[in-house]
């Protein structure tokens, strides 16, 4: 883990029409971390990462990506530059096979071979996947196109992943494949910032983690001292 901040977020704010979501919100994910934004419903995580990845116009502050501005970059050129977003809900092509929703993954990229190649990875990675290559993604379980999501965003080959609750309404089973596999990546070298609901299961995968409350950021520590914190443990464990 180095110390260079692959991310930073310096003072954002942003919203909707006359509506201001993000209160100045400032955070950083250092490479090879796994870092977790925490907060209730309506808070303003989504929002953070759609900031991020260039779907939600900054209004004031600025994020870096390698030291890069992102202010103003088209959404597609943020995913050249090695930010891969799995948005909420999955959103995967329910019209097309797997294999086509994995090749749209990589639409950014001009490299066929390595394209190819990294189609293989994904079938060994996710089995399931490759039982169902020429399935519609919209056939899916609800787990199955979690895995779908998550190997569709890795065909861009990022840097960093950024996931919008990707354990929202799974199965047991496919919450802790889904924990699991983040820290597979995340040994492997992608960077993760992980914005999630269940606040246990993301604090024990994170290094770091952040609280958001109403669009303002009101707690940010190691994650293990977040989950052995009493405020947290009030509000989001439900111990
Ligand atoms: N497209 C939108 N238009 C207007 N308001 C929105 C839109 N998306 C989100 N909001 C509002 O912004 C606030 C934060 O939402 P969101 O970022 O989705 O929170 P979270 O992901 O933490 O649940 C909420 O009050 C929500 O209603
Ligand atoms: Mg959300």
């Amino acid at each position: 883990m180095s110390n260079d901040p692959l991310l930073e977020l310096r003072d954002i704010h942003t919203g909707y029409g006359p509506i201001e979501v993000l209160k100045g919100i400032s955070l950083e994910v250092r490479t090879g971390e796994i870092v977790t934004i925490i907060g209730a419903n309506g808070a303003g995580k989504s929002t953070t990462l759609m900031t991020v990845s260039g779907m939600v116009p900054v209004r004031r502050g600025e994020v870096r990506f390698q030291g890069e501005r992102l202010t103003g970059v088209a959404p597609h050129r943020i995913v050249e530059l090695g930010l891969s977003q799995v948005p909420e809900g999955r959103r995967i092509f329910p019209r097309l096979t797997v294999l086509e929703n994995l090749e749209m993954g990589a639409y950014t990229r001009r490299d066929p071979n390595g394209v190819a190649a990294d189609l293989d990875k994904m079938f060994h990675r996710f089995p399931i996947l490759s039982e169902r290559k020429e399935q519609l993604g919209g056939t899916l379980s609800g787990g199955e196109q979690q895995m779908l999501a998550i190997a569709r965003a890795l065909m861009a080959r990022p840097r960093m992943l950024l996931l919008d609750e990707p354990s929202l309404g799974l199965a047991p089973l496919f919450v802790s494949k889904v924990f699991r596999i983040l820290r597979e990546l995340n040994r492997e070298g992608v960077t993760v910032l992980l914005v999630e609901q269940n606040a246990r299961m993301a604090l024990k995968t994170a290094h770091r983690g952040y609280v958001l409350e109403t669009g303002q950021i009101t707690m940010a520590d190691a994650a293990a001292t977040l989950l052995a914190d009493s405020r947290v443990q009030d509000a989001y464990l439900g111990k």
